[in-house]
């Protein structure tokens, strides 16, 4: 298959390419294109045989459902058989945004989307070329980061196209994804709240927002049911390693034998090869907004080993975290 890769203008883009790509989602194609967060790969949700193609392009296990993208609210009701009241706060405080809500779902969306379970995810991505695409396509469109499973999600279309040329229809090419992590993921489908994805909407402000608690991904009650809570995951192909410090970080590059780079959030210390450390700015959006984009660069450098200091521990860096700690071989 030829992958068609056409440029648009993230802000403003061009109503035919819009149209086209529409037309190839309601044809039962395949769509790669940008969101705020990370680049998706997109199908008519509506068509099972459609999603049943994403899950082939990107080799995606079957028990992985996937998020939905919805234009408008007549979308979310397409999709959601309820939508409670702690729903109707998040989505206006924060949609359209990085937040996907999982909810029950309506009888007819096709099971492969919600891999056979009771409840789907939805999300109202803040991005002109994603909520263009929707409503281009007038249907709620499935869609997964646009990478091979497993790996590294792509924050520009070269990212997909390193993993998926040759196995998707489309790929609109809208720049970078500003926001440069997954969205939060949060369950709503019982009598509580659970995140089971941290993301740039963080716990804290799901607390403000619903003035209750929020519960994590492992606390009751009930069993963790969000499979990209799987530990490996978001994986670059280099071995990733996540040091304590500076100084390890250091003691490490010089220890010799081993071709690696450092990703930070501080510049190098002064006798530190420039070429080997890679500095990310020091507040967790600007860092996240990076680190995708940076471990793909590092990924084509054809090191043995990149090694990352660990982020601080406090709550705006939840979501950096999570992803490190499920990308690295070790640390
Ligand atoms: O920012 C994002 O969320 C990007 C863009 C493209 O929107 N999408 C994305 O999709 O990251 P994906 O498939 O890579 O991650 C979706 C996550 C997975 O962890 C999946 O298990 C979870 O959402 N998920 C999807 N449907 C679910 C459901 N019904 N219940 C629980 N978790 C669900
Ligand atoms: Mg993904």
């Amino acid at each position: 298959m030829l992958t068609r890769v056409v440029a648009v203008d993230a802000a403003e883009p061009d109503v035919q390419v819009l149209r086209l790509a529409g037309a190839v989602i309601r044809d039962g194609g395949l769509v790669a294109f940008p969101t705020e967060t990370v680049y998706g790969l997109g199908a008519d949700a509506m068509n099972a045989n459609a999603v049943e193609a994403i899950y082939a392009a990107k080799g995606r296990p079957a028990d992985n459902p996937v998020i939905v993208h919805v234009a408008d609210r007549d979308m979310v009701g397409a999709v959601a058989s309820t939508w409670p009241a702690r729903a109707k706060v998040l989505a206006e405080a924060f949609w359209p945004g990085p937040l996907t809500i999982v909810c029950l779902r309506q009888d007819r969306v096709p099971d492969v989307v919600t891999a056979g379970g009771p409840t789907v995810a939805v999300r109202m991505p803040c991005h002109a070329v994603a909520l263009g695409l929707v409503t281009a396509a007038g249907t709620p469109v499935a869609a997964p980061s646009a990478n091979a499973s497993g790996r590294l999600s792509p924050t520009r279309a070269a990212h997909v196209l390193k993993q998926l040329d040759g196995r998707i229809d489309m790929v609109l090419d809208g720049g970078a994804a500003l926001g440069g992590l997954e969205s939060t993921v949060v369950d709503l489908s019982g009598g509580f709240v659970r995140l089971l994805r941290p993301g740039l909407i963080t716990s804290e402000m799901l607390r403000t927002a619903l003035g209750e608690e929020i519960l994590g991904a492992t606390d009751d009650p009930g069993p963790a049911r969000s499979p990209g809570l799987m530990t490996r995951h978001y994986a670059p192909d280099t071995r990733l390693v996540v040091v304590r410090s500076v100084d390890d970080a250091v003691d490490r590059l010089r220890s010799g034998g081993v071709r690696a780079a450092v990703v930070a959030h501080c510049e190098a210390p002064a006798d530190v090869e420039p070429g080997s450390w890679f500095a990310l700015p020091s507040d967790p959006c600007g860092y996240a907004a990076r680190l995708y984009d940076t471990l793909h660069r590092l990924d084509d450098m054809g090191l043995e080993c990149v090694l990352v200091i660990e982020p601080p521990q406090n709550q705006a860096w939840d979501a950096v975290r999570d992803r490190l700690m499920r990308a690295r071989a070790e640390g």
